[in-house]
């Protein structure tokens, strides 16, 4: 576990991971936060599916590793009109209120980077959050502060049963059980500056512009994860997934330089692997210019995915399988 030396005992950053891939997120966020001199603890949910080794990579960032069992709304209607099937799962974030070791906590998704300390959050309330850009009377449930307690864990539960989520995620229930969020105390409003869904960028770019550099924590919101774009180390430039770019370069840049610079060079000494030429392989089949040479054409239709960004995250391209991957290249080498 990583120390706890001079923290604040009760009080804890939290997020959740279901899968390994999530898990590059809050590898990435944990990393942020530290960077950022947090004095918190920092705990992560993880679900069963996540792997021994990414546990053990997850043990160098955070203090406390709590396994809890996956929630689904299982409510494909409302999960189909935000057009995100997968976000059933989000309901397993509840189990955030059951973390009753701490007085007070903020969530964040794992989707998230913290640019400077956020410290200052402990000082909110219950539920504090920011708007969310759909639809600003309600919240984003990407960053809230909490209090854990068992009473309100079964009360949301219960809301769900009795009232379901309106968008088949936590963000729709959450809303749903702090219906007064809107109206009733604008401390429990938190600057935008706290959860900056990056996508806003194209909406209100003048705004970026000028309040850029207070932004405290880059939410990257959407099916465009920054660990879906590939990224160039040698020119510390990107390739976004589905051609498009739909979040703002300089984040995912600094969501990268991260990963690359903080947190690749541990997972290389934990397991004696030279990560950079074959990360690099792992997301760099074609280049940015797309010059010939640089990428093969392939016949291989899972590479092809692969190099589309549709990665079989908890089949073929777990960690798991690409770790094995890895051993099996570098022992055909040492031959
Ligand atoms: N999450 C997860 N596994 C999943 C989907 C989501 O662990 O398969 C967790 C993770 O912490 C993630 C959060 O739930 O950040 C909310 O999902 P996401 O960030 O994808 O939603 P968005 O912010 O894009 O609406
Ligand atoms: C949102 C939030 C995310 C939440 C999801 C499902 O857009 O960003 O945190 O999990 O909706 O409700
Ligand atoms: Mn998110």
């Amino acid at each position: 576990m990583a120390s706890s030396m001079n923290k604040v005992e009760d009080e804890a950053f939290v997020t959740l991971v279901t899968n390994d891939v999530y898990s590059y997120g809050a590898l990435v966020l944990g990393q942020s936060l530290r960077d950022a001199g947090t004095t918190r603890q920092l705990a992560i949910m993880v679900t069963p599916q996540v792997t021994q080794a990414m546990r053990r990579q997850l043990t160098f960032i955070y203090d406390v590793i709590q396994q809890v069992d996956p929630l689904d709304s299982q409510d494909a209607a409302h999960l189909a009109l935000l057009t995100r099937p997968e976000l059933g799962i989000t309901f397993t974030k509840l189990h955030c209120w059951r973390l009753t070791q701490f007085k007070k906590c903020v969530f964040l998704d794992a989707d998230c980077l913290v640019l400077q300390n956020v410290d200052d959050l402990f000082e909110r309330e219950e539920l504090s959050a920011a708007p969310d850009v759909g639809w600003p009377d309600c919240f984003n449930s990407g960053v809230f502060v909490f209090r854990p307690s068992e009473e309100t864990y079964q009360g949301l539960l219960q809301c769900a049963v009795g009232q379901g989520s309106f968008d088949g995620g936590d963000q729709g229930l959450l809303n749903t059980f702090f219906n007064t969020w809107a109206t009733a105390d604008i401390k429990r409003h938190l600057p935008f500056v706290y959860n900056m869904t990056s996508a806003v960028s194209y909406s209100y770019r003048p705004a970026l512009e000028k309040f850029g550099r207070d932004i405290k924590i880059v939410h990257f919101i959407g099916t465009s994860k920054p660990w879906r774009y590939s990224y160039y180390p040698e020119t510390g430039t990107l390739t976004a997934p589905d051609g498009g770019n739909y979040h703002a370069e300089r984040y995912i840049k600094a969501w990268w330089e991260t990963f690359y610079k903080r947190v690749r060079p541990r997972i290389e000494e934990e397991q004696g692997i030279d990560l950079s030429g074959k990360f690099g392989k792992l997301h760099l089949e074609v280049s940015p210019s797309g010059s010939p040479g640089e990428s093969s054409p392939t016949e291989d239709p899972q590479l092809q995915q692969w190099e589309k960004g549709q990665m079989d995250y908890l089949g073929k391209d777990s960690y798991q399988n690409i770790e094995k991957h890895i051993d099996t290249v570098l022992n055909d080498k040492s031959k």
